[in-house]
């Protein structure tokens, strides 16, 4: 089995004039962070409900507007300085405010080892403040100089075959050496010292998009302390990795190697210190800023559902999540793919508890990377943003200001194009929304507090990822057995019905939701089975699916019965064995009559089919052919105050988990967003604070849809139009309103 190559590459696969504070605008818990650090105003992950903040403080604290901008690389055009003052001009026509400056700049801040040239930033920085633009100023070190891998080859990495990497292009650093750690060491700190109190610094902006991994001697070496401290003895570390299978047994620390490895808990645990390892750069990046700039919120730009590292654990370093989002929205029904990006927003928002986070780049037009780079149809730009501000974004930032002239993304959407810059179409989009940011300033900090949370865990995808078997995907994809795709159809209903989700990971608290979905709980990390044992019996709801409970954080297999771990009793199932399915002969699963969520008909099923045995559960619907036909294919069960649904099988396409989830919302009582019917591919998010509340109502498909908001009167918080009764949304057509 090979390894997927986890490494860095646009991994995109669904792919933001300074006035007074407004008075009476924050609460309590707001007020206390200015001057603090905005990490110490998110609510962390175990906080009940009712610690909450009502309204969270704006990103730039005395700056409570959506943040509006992007990366700049004002450094590409220091030889034309009439571009840079064309530049300030066209960023005033946009409304933009905030601008992500320096992220490659190293070369141009240290163009030999220890001579520093900041004649240039200094300006750039003033100009900035002078026009009332704030700078996200970035830490250099997503691309290393060309000096520094030439003096000192250890800063560029040793790749899985155990080569050392050529100079390359970006992302491609050593997180371990030395070198590479002290002169990030000095750049940061002269950064630091030089811009802290700056009217323009807002917050650091942590290299860019970390990613993959290196194997050199140091990392190696840093690889088995982290597994001394983890395991102690190599006796544990056998057993762990059950490694008496095909004469694996190590006998010394150094015989540790992260090359190819058919022990499954060996590529796990590398992937966790890969994540570890990274941190621990973050964090050496962070020491001098935090240290020369206390106040200065720092963050970092992660990517979509990326596999390579366990974003969960930036969030504890960063103060204000980020994220990079380029969607490709090609499909006829792309509407679903707009769902995929809305869970991915869900999910940054919920790492740190509902703050308002940072979409960091976006493109307003086509991704050159993409195989087929698609222009964005018009008013596909407005919902995009509106898309992220709805479910908590409080910036809209484009990847990129102004196309490079040269290299490899000078073809890459922009605001300013090569030729006339304003009269493109791209560039009035961007105005419009400039023009609608305006009257937004009343979302920024509200937030979301759904009921529903789905279990999306890197971890356990890893876990699934490594596994061979049961049944395998496409070992390109990577073969995760369809776990983050699993994830998306479990979302997509609720989506649709405009029912609000946060996205956490196994760790995270339950307590707060009434609904749990975990898909696919294949690996169940330290205390998870516990806490998910309490949420029930307090009355909770959960949803389990086939292959849940199936091994420990070292992969080993949880005898006794799966779902395991002290899963089977809260399923009231044992799940014998497991069938995996071609796509013919076809498998469907019959609706018991009468069954409780109101289920009819005759579903498609595909991939998984377990054989499970109720051991106290009731069974909603069974196997209509095969050797198993009339066993149970989705159960219920009552533990303490709550209950547990088992998906035995994996419904195709949306029909059977629409019909599940709309009979559980109404069984539950899940509130929506909006108490109306709304078509396919219309949704509607909600964010709510401050006393007002605002929603934001999408069209996602390309032909009219009709909503009926019946005796409901809505008002457009750009042109106070009302909407009511029969509406008619126009394709692609996005508003934001609140109730008039
Ligand atoms: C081969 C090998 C066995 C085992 C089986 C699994 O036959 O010899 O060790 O790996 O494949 O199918
Ligand atoms: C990533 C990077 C940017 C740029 C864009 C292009 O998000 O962070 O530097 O390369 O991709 O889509």
């Amino acid at each position: 089995m090979s390894r997927p190559d986890l490494r860095e590459v646009n991994v995109s696969d669904v792919t933001i004039g300074r006035r007074p504070f407004l008075k009476g605008a924050l609460s309590a818990t707001a007020l206390l962070a200015v001057p603090g650090r905005l990490i110490a105003l998110a609510p962390q992950a175990g906080q009940a409900s009712s610690g909450l903040a009502d309204r969270y403080p704006p990103i730039i604290p005395e700056f409570p507007h959506i943040l509006h901008g992007g990366d700049w690389s004002p450094e590409q055009w220091l030889s034309e300085p009439g571009v840079i003052d064309e530049d300030f001009r066209l960023m005033e026509k946009t409304g933009s405010n905030t601008f992500s400056i320096g992220i490659f700049a190293w070369s141009s801040l240290e163009p030999e080892e220890g001579r520093f040239e900041f004649a240039w930033l200094d300006d750039i920085m003033n100009r900035l403040a002078a026009h009332g633009f704030h700078a996200f100023l970035a830490t250099p070190s997503g691309g290393k100089p060309r000096w520094m891998s030439e003096k000192y080859p250890e800063v560029r990495r040793i790749n899985r075959a155990g080569q050392r990497e050529p100079h390359g292009g970006r992302h491609n650093h050593c997180f371990t050496s030395p070198v590479y750690r002290e002169k990030v060491r000095i750049i940061n700190t002269k950064l630091a010292e030089r811009y802290k109190g700056h009217k323009a610094l807002a917050a650091w902006h942590i290299s860019n998009e970390f990613s993959g991994a290196c194997f050199c001697p140091y990392c190696l070496t840093a690889f088995r302390d982290w597994l001394k401290a983890r395991y102690t003895t190599l006796d544990a570390l056998n057993r762990a990795w059950w490694t008496a299978f095909w004469s694996q047994t190590i006998q010394s620390w150094d015989q540790i190697e992260p090359f190819e490895s058919a022990v499954d808990g060996l590529n796990l645990d590398w992937d966790r210190f890969v994540t570890h390892q990274t941190v621990d750069f973050m964090k050496h990046e962070i020491a001098p800023l935090r240290s020369a700039t206390p106040s200065v919120p720092v963050t970092t730009n992660m990517m979509t559902m990326f596999v390579g590292l366990d974003y969960w654990r930036f969030a504890d370093v960063c103060d204000r999540i980020s994220w990079d989002a380029y969607p490709r929205l090609h499909a006829e029904d792309s509407w679903k793919q707009v769902a995929d990006m809305s869970l991915i927003h869900d999910m940054y928002r919920s790492m740190k508890g509902g703050l308002p986070f940072i979409l960091m780049e976006s493109t307003p037009s086509a991704t050159n990377w993409m195989q087929t780079p698609q222009l964005k149809k018009p008013g596909q730009h407005r919902q995009e943003m509106l898309l992220a501000i709805g479910h908590g974004a409080d910036t809209t930032m484009y990847f990129q200001w102004r196309k490079s002239q040269g290299s490899a993304e000078k073809f890459h959407g922009a605001v300013v194009d090569h030729g006339e810059a304003e009269r493109t179409r791209v560039f009035q989009d961007i105005v419009a929304h400039g023009a609608l940011l305006t009257h937004l300033d009343g979302v920024v900090g509200t937030t979301v507090r759904p009921e529903v949370a789905l279990v999306y865990d890197t971890e356990v995808r890893w876990a699934l990822m490594y596994s061979q078997g049961p049944r395998q995907t496409n070992p390109r994809t990577p073969f995760d057995k369809d776990y983050a795709q699993t994830c998306q159809e479990h979302y997509r209903p609720f989506w649709k019905l405009g029912i609000p989700v946060d996205v956490i990971e196994s760790l995270s608290d339950f307590t707060r939701y009434r609904l749990v979905v975990a898909p696919m709980l294949f690996m169940l990390r330290p205390g998870v089975a516990g806490r998910i044992e309490a949420f029930v019996k307090a009355g909770g709801t959960l949803v389990l699916t086939y292959l849940s409970g199936v091994v420990n954080e070292t992969e080993l297999v949880l005898r006794g019965g799966w779902p395991g771990g002290g899963l089977r009793k809260l399923a009231g199932i044992w799940s014998e064995e497991i069938d995996a399915l071609y796509p013919n002969p076809p498998q469907r699963v019959v609706p018991a009559a009468g069954n409780a969520l109101g289920m009819s008909g005759e579903f498609p099923v595909k991939d998984y089919c377990e054989r499970v045995h109720p051991e106290g559960a009731a069974v909603l619907a069974t196997y209509k052919t095969d050797f198993y036909a009339g066993m149970p294919a989705l159960t219920v069960n009552t533990f303490g105050a709550g209950q547990v649904y088992y998906f035995a099988t994996r419904p195709t396409a949306d029909g059977m988990l629409d019909a599940f989830t709309r009979g559980l919302a109404s069984r539950l009582k899940l509130a929506r967003n909006l108490a109306v019917e709304l078509p396919e591919g219309v949704t509607v998010q909600k964010r709510s604070g401050g006393g007002r509340t605002f929603y934001f109502l999408h069209n996602c498909r390309r032909e009219d849809q009709v909503v009926d908001l019946g005796a409901i009167r809505l008002k457009d918080v750009a042109d106070g139009r009302i909407m009511t009764g029969k509406t008619t949304l126009a394709p692609f057509a996005s508003f934001v309103l609140e109730r008039a």
